[in-house]
């Protein structure tokens, strides 16, 4: 594997695990703030992102290549509103699928064929990651200022259970 490949594959599995970090973050700041369902899907998050590292991971390994844990930084998630809350989720996301394009024509321009194939499922994951964020920052919205519509809110997003062992 290129060099540069396997440099930019070892920077995405930092911006992975760094989104879980900020997903944990969020978690922990929902349990705060007795949203106890917001809790736990952003928990469920942060399993899937840290699945989204190991593919790279196993995929360096399988490839020959090392990886290279790189540090993370502490979360900025003082957010006071759920829908402040996935806002931020939402401008991570969009984030992380620039970071995927990028490294896409990165394998595009090296001629990493096995690297292209990968990513394939990365873009395809990213547009449902970003669809969910803004499915929930809609419903946020309408129910407005209604506590009554937050608290199903909360309840409905505490119902994604099962994830965890699927994946
Ligand atoms: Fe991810
Ligand atoms: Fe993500």
């Amino acid at each position: 594997m290129k060099e540069s490949v396997e440099r930019a594959i070892n920077d995405q599995i930092q911006e992975e695990f760094q989104s879980a970090y900020v997903y944990l973050s969020m978690s922990a700041r929902f349990e705060e703030l007795n949203f106890k369902g917001a809790a736990k899907w952003m928990r469920m998050q942060w399993h899937e992102e840290n699945t989204h590292a190991l593919k790279f991971f196993d995929f360096l390994i399988r490839r020959g290549g090392c990886p290279n844990l790189q540090a993370l930084t502490s979360p900025d998630v003082s957010f006071d509103t759920p829908l402040e809350a996935f806002e931020i989720a939402l401008g991570r996301e969009r984030e992380v699928t620039s970071l995927i394009h990028e490294l896409y024509e990165l394998a595009v321009d090296k001629k990493d064929y096995s690297l292209r194939t990968l990513l394939h499922w990365f873009i395809d994951e990213q547009v449902e990651e970003e669809e969910a964020v803004e499915e929930i920052i809609q419903s946020i919205k309408l129910a407005g200022d209604s506590g009554e519509g937050l608290f199903l809110i909360d309840r409905e997003l505490g119902q994604r259970a099962g994830e965890e062992t699927e994946k």
